[in-house]
């Protein structure tokens, strides 16, 4: 297993996915557990990328609630409902939402007054049910992107993989 969390800040980031996919896979193998999966991409993304917050919402009411799982960062607000914020809005559309401007998008949820950019990326299962979605925050605006978009909607797919 490896053992250290890779720093990817200097990396340019298609590689720098490449090399945080390849890292969680191997830290994953044999794991089959949805809360581990997501404290540890929680950890390695944050760490990582030297993310704001980084963390899951999973879906505890289907179509209506969710509620933080693991995640890295300041407190994050406890519930959210489908429709509301970002991550009620990913929830609610099942669609990835990159926000530049957390201050632009109407009914952003702040939790933590410096963010100022956000992704949240949907996660299904074995079944394509919508369990949590993931959501990232930036001190900075505008900080994510299509590669973005992509390597995490790549990445979520651990959840609805078969597994051993
Ligand atoms: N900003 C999110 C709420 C969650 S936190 O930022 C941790 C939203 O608008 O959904």
């Amino acid at each position: 297993m490896a053992e250290v969390t890779l720093d990817l800040r200097g990396t340019p980031k298609a590689a720098a996915y490449v090399q945080l996919k390849q890292h969680v896979e191997a830290v994953l193998e044999g794991i089959d557990d949805e809360i581990t999966a997501m404290s540890t991409m929680s950890c390695l993304l944050h760490h990582g990328f030297g993310h704001l917050w980084t963390g899951f919402y999973r879906v505890v009411q289907p179509g209506k609630l969710l509620r933080v799982g693991p995640y890295q960062g300041t407190l994050g607000c406890l519930e959210i409902t489908f429709g509301k914020g970002v991550c009620g809005v990913s929830a609610a559309t099942r669609e990835t939402v990159v926000v530049p401007d957390v201050h632009a998008f109407p009914g952003h949820i702040t939790c933590d007054g410096r963010s100022q950019s956000e992704i949240v990326v949907p996660v299904f299962g074995k079944n394509r049910e919508l369990i949590a979605v993931l959501d990232i925050d930036s001190e900075h605006k505008a900080t994510f992107d299509a590669v973005d978009q992509q390597a995490l909607e790549e990445l979520m797919t651990w959840f609805s993989r078969p597994r051993a």
